[in-house]
């Protein structure tokens, strides 16, 4: 039997990603997103994962971006422009995205945040796994990140996740903001009506976690808490932290992400390490 072509093993897949990773290493931050002429089958993969998506979206998101969503109305016929739902995106909240060839580092990503801007991929996964991918695509950017930051309240939370970075000196200080910036943005939940509901985009836009998150773990947000655990973000997640509102999540992170620097992380870590030597 012949082995199904994944994104390490297609040649011609992997053309394809560096052939629209090149446009936007060509792009600088203030140029237009550059146009990408998507494929029949890029089209079919967009819509078969959108679809199914917004179908979950309905019983599983959080209101806030459930909200947001029906603002931006993201097509899901085929992929869209990346400059078109940036437009959108920025008549909504002031956010707009900025295309990145590949994952950018923290510090940088954050920098885009600290200025309004999310970089954003424009390659899509692998059509093999369209419900799986290991690296951010478009559909993880745009449809998980890009909603979310469509409402005013989660685009200011993104704004101070990068500001706060900006502030960072010390890499324990940093890699802490990028653990929160994990735990909330990219993995958080709400507790809404008695259920657990998703905002972080690393949920909204995975199939598969959207149907195993409330297997796991799942603590109140506080940011001690959040000390003490690892993460491995190439997996489905064993802890997650739920927020009582969105209130709560404004007060715990939007607050910390205000005023944080690296002698108050210092101290927070600090805490949380006497805490675990106490532990049996
Ligand atoms: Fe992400």
């Amino acid at each position: 039997m012949q082995e199904q072509s994944t994104e390490a093993s297609d040649p011609y897949y992997e053309a394809r990603r560096a052939e629209i990773a090149a446009l936007a290493e060509r792009c600088g931050p203030d140029d237009p997103i550059p146009t990408v002429e998507y494929t029949e089958q890029e089209h079919e993969v967009w819509q078969l994962v959108c679809g199914k998506l917004s179908a979950r979206h309905r019983s599983d998101a959080t209101t806030e971006f459930l909200d947001a969503a029906e603002c931006l109305a993201i097509p899901q016929e085929g992929v869209p422009q990346l400059r078109d739902v940036s437009g959108r995106i920025e008549s909504l909240s002031g956010f707009r995205f900025r295309s990145a060839p590949a994952l950018v580092p923290f510090r940088q990503f954050c920098s885009g945040l600290a200025d309004s801007a999310f970089h954003s991929t424009q390659y899509l996964r692998h059509p093999n796994t369209p419900f799986y991918t290991a690296d951010p695509d478009m559909l993880h950017d745009v449809v998980g990140h890009g909603n979310a930051l469509a409402s005013k309240r989660f685009a200011h939370l993104y704004r101070l996740a990068g500001e706060a970075a900006a502030r960072a000196e010390s890499e324990a200080a940093l890699q802490f903001i990028a653990k929160v910036f994990w735990f909330t943005l990219e993995c958080g939940l709400i507790r809404e009506r008695g259920e657990s509901k998703a905002y972080g985009a690393t949920i909204v836009s995975s199939y598969g976690e959207l149907n195993h998150f409330r297997d796991a773990d799942i603590h109140p947000l506080k940011l001690e808490s959040l000390a003490e655990v690892d993460y491995d973000i190439s997996t489905y997640q064993s802890i997650l932290f739920e927020a009582d509102s969105m209130n709560q999540l404004e007060d715990t992170v939007g607050s910390f992400w205000d005023t944080c620097d690296d002698n108050t992380i210092e101290a927070l870590l600090a805490g949380s390490a006497a805490r675990l030597v106490q532990v049996p």
